[in-house]
């Protein structure tokens, strides 16, 4: 590609956290820059009427710019948000939550936000890339193939990094991988019983989904025990994408039942059964009804909730996503019975533009 340099201006920041530039009609994505920012960019990426690009100087910074704490941040696409306070990161999630939410039937339920504590050393899990041939390990680089080399990554518990550090050490990880390891794959680290695991090219989380910042879904419990134990009467509970259980742990009052694929029988509690199911190659919806019935699919969402909701009738629903287009467009189809309760958005990806939202619903014709 020809090398090409042109000014910006930001206008606003799109829901990856990109900057947005328009300039002669033609829109240009930056990411790490801010509102008001005003330079030059290199275009690296171009697609019918956009283009990407590369802040490379910058005449006008933001009042809102910091220095970020992470020294990849300028390369790696790991994290978007770095490069500015995070009030200001909270509220264009919340902007960009807002925006998807207005075209929906709940665009008059105010949406409560839940800050992180910590902005960085909290996942207790993290994915890599690897590329044995060019000899890298780390994440993609912004439109682009290559991997970013991330010894120094923020984002995992402080056991990780130095697990991660080690890693790099005269590239200890070519030292360890497995003899049949093919030149490109990834590998994952993740933290349990005090010690770090390091898992090479199996499915993400195969042992097991747990939620990747604890404090947050500590958070999260509370939530839904607090929206559990405002609701009348809950014999029965479908958790469906329950995994192990996590979100209905404490609703000892209730049966309920898991629907997943995969569920690690031995965290489950007595008043948890687990249902072994494809929810996506058999989408069925079950013959009997359920008092609440839980939805906390993976990105791509559940396109049969609407049916699920509409034919079982359930007097409350309650729907975590980790990525709110799918959970709206889901929950768009559903009978307009089903009223919102409350919106919450949680920040479980604090530095990233990714974050954690939940929907409670009441079925106004059941009182
Ligand atoms: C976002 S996690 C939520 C898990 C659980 N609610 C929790 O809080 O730990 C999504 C769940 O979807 C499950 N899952 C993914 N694909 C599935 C499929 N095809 N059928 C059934 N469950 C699936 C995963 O095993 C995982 O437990």
């Amino acid at each position: 590609m020809k090398t090409e340099i042109i000014n910006f201006k930001i206008e606003s920041l799109d829901s990856l956290g990109q900057g947005v530039s328009k300039i002669d009609d033609k829109i240009t994505f930056i990411p790490k820059s801010l509102p008001g920012e005003e330079g030059q960019a290199l275009v690296v990426g171009k697609k019918k009427g956009i283009q990407f690009a590369k802040v490379t100087a910058l005449s006008k910074p933001s009042d809102h710019r910091e220095e970020p704490a992470c020294q990849h941040f300028d390369e790696c696409s790991g994290c978007d948000f770095l490069h500015t306070n995070y009030e200001m990161e909270l509220k264009t999630k919340q902007a960009s939550f807002e925006r998807l939410l207005s075209y929906s039937p709940f665009k008059n339920t105010p949406v409560t936000v839940h800050g992180a504590p910590t902005r960085i050393g909290y996942r207790n899990r993290i994915q890599l890339h690897y590329d044995l041939k060019r000899k890298t390990l780390g994440f993609h680089k912004a439109k682009s193939n290559h991997i970013a080399e991330v010894p120094g990554c923020l984002l995992p518990s402080l056991k990780i990094q130095e697990s991660l550090k080690a890693l790099y050490e005269d590239q200890a990880w070519i030292k360890n991988a497995p003899s049949d390891a093919p030149l490109n794959g990834h590998l994952e680290l993740y933290e349990l019983n005090n010690e770090v695991l390091c898992v090479w090219n199996e499915n993400y989380a195969a042992a097991g989904f747990s939620q990747v910042n604890k404090v947050m879904n500590d958070l999260a419990l509370q939530i839904w025990k607090e929206f559990y134990d405002s609701c009348e009467s809950i014999g029965s509970v479908y958790d469906v994408f329950g995994g192990s259980g996590n979100l209905t742990r404490n609703f000892t009052e209730s049966k309920i039942s898991i629907f997943d694929n995969f569920c690690d029988k031995s965290k489950l509690s007595e008043h948890q059964k687990f249902i072994k199911t494809d929810l996506y190659k058999s989408p069925k919806v079950p013959d009997s009804p359920a008092d609440l019935i839980i939805f906390d699919p993976p990105r791509s969402g559940f396109k049969e909730t609407a049916e699920w909701l509409n034919d079982l009738e359930p007097r409350y629903v309650g729907y975590q996503s980790c990525f709110s287009d799918t959970m709206v467009r889901d929950l768009k189809k559903i009978a307009p019975h089903f009223e919102a309760i409350s919106i919450h958005l949680l920040d479980f990806f604090p530095g990233t533009h990714h974050y954690e939202s939940i929907i409670f619903l009441k079925n106004n014709r059941l009182k």
